[in-house]
């Protein structure tokens, strides 16, 4: 136990302190504030825990630290930083481009403002398939540079011995079978998987392999309901659905989707809770509108000629850090 006033890795430690250090990574300093937060950490041990004594996983895709915020804030468990931000974060038509890098630097963005969210980020086309020993170090990158808890793959028994050694290095896993986007063109689009007795056998076989492998949990995407409910009842970890039927331990969701935010595509597994999107137009239009006919900014909103109190509204110049934030870095 610390005593008020004593320091642990450059952090001073008070009831109601932490002092942010210089030097330290933003996501430490996220973690740090955890330490202090009523809510305890979402890890993955209770996660697992999950499948036996529920609430069933919610899961949402975060690319950012203001919505990682907003999401852990409506009570989101899992914020998954998905390879889906090449399609609607950067614009393209699919996740391949995605680079390590990127999926790092938006990692980083979404640990400083998760805290009791459990963070967990794809590893991307390419930065895993050539080899285990690639997977384990791309893997390590997402925690060490990226700031997350927890790494995904895509892939099925081909997969299994990159999972074995990725878990092996004490990096936690989980295997999405299924749909499988990173593997488009294989597929000849965004197609539903598993159908037939033959390809449904094959996929149960999978996640019994990628189970023994050392996987922590299966995310099955775009396959018959079916199917997905009996792996989830034949598998000892927890399934995470999208696409897959209300028989999975959790389910997940694009944010942007479920916020009614993309809408260049409306996939039948998607229910939209919002049109944040429409919301978003009406605020733009009417800004755009106050803007050209001179009503905004009135007085409230601008600053005369006094001391920097006035410019303020009186608040300190320099605040304290909110729960969860980092100082500025260099991204
Ligand atoms: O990249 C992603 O967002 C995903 C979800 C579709 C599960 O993998």
């Amino acid at each position: 136990m610390l005593a008020d006033g004593e320091w642990r890795s450059g952090r001073r430690v008070g009831p109601h302190v932490t002092v942010l250090v210089a030097g330290e990574e933003p996501w430490q300093n996220a973690r740090a504030n955890f330490a202090q937060s009523m809510s305890p950490k979402i890890t993955v041990p209770a996660l697992r825990a999950r499948k036996k004594h529920g609430p069933k996983i919610a899961m949402v895709t975060a690319y950012d630290a203001t919505m990682a915020k907003l999401l852990e804030a409506g009570g989101a468990d899992v914020l998954l930083v998905g390879d889906s931000l090449g399609m609607v974060v950067q614009g393209l038509a699919n996740t391949l481009p995605v680079t390590l890098d990127e999926m790092c630097y938006h990692g980083r963005a979404v640990s400083r403002a998760a805290v009791r969210a459990h963070v967990m980020a794809d590893l991307p086309f390419m930065s895993y398939q050539s080899s285990p020993e690639r997977a384990v170090e791309s893997a390590g990158k997402l925690l060490k540079e990226g700031g997350c808890e927890s790494v995904k793959l895509e892939g099925g028994r081909d997969f299994a011995e990159h999972v074995r050694r990725i878990a092996a290095a004490g990096i936690p896993v989980m295997a999405h079978l299924g749909l499988t986007p990173q593997s488009v063109h294989a597929m000849g689009g965004f197609r539903v998987q598993g159908r037939g007795a033959e390809a449904a056998e094959r996929m149960v076989e999978d996640a019994h392999i990628l189970e023994q492998a050392g996987a922590f949990g299966l995310l099955l995407e775009g396959i018959p309901s079916e199917l997905a409910a009996r792996i989830t009842a034949s598998v000892g970890i927890p399934t995470v659905g999208i696409g897959a039927g209300p028989g999975c331990d959790g389910q997940v969701l694009v944010s942007y989707d479920f916020l009614g935010m993309y809408p260049d595509l409306r996939p039948r597994f998607v229910k939209r809770f919002a049109e944040v999107g429409e919301a978003i137009v009406d605020a733009t239009r009417a800004y755009v509108a106050e803007v050209q006919g001179g009503a905004f900014p009135t007085d409230a909103h601008s600053f005369g000629p006094g001391p920097k109190a006035e410019m303020t509204g009186n608040a300190p110049v320099v605040g304290t850090l909110p729960p969860g934030y980092g100082p500025a870095s260099g991204d």
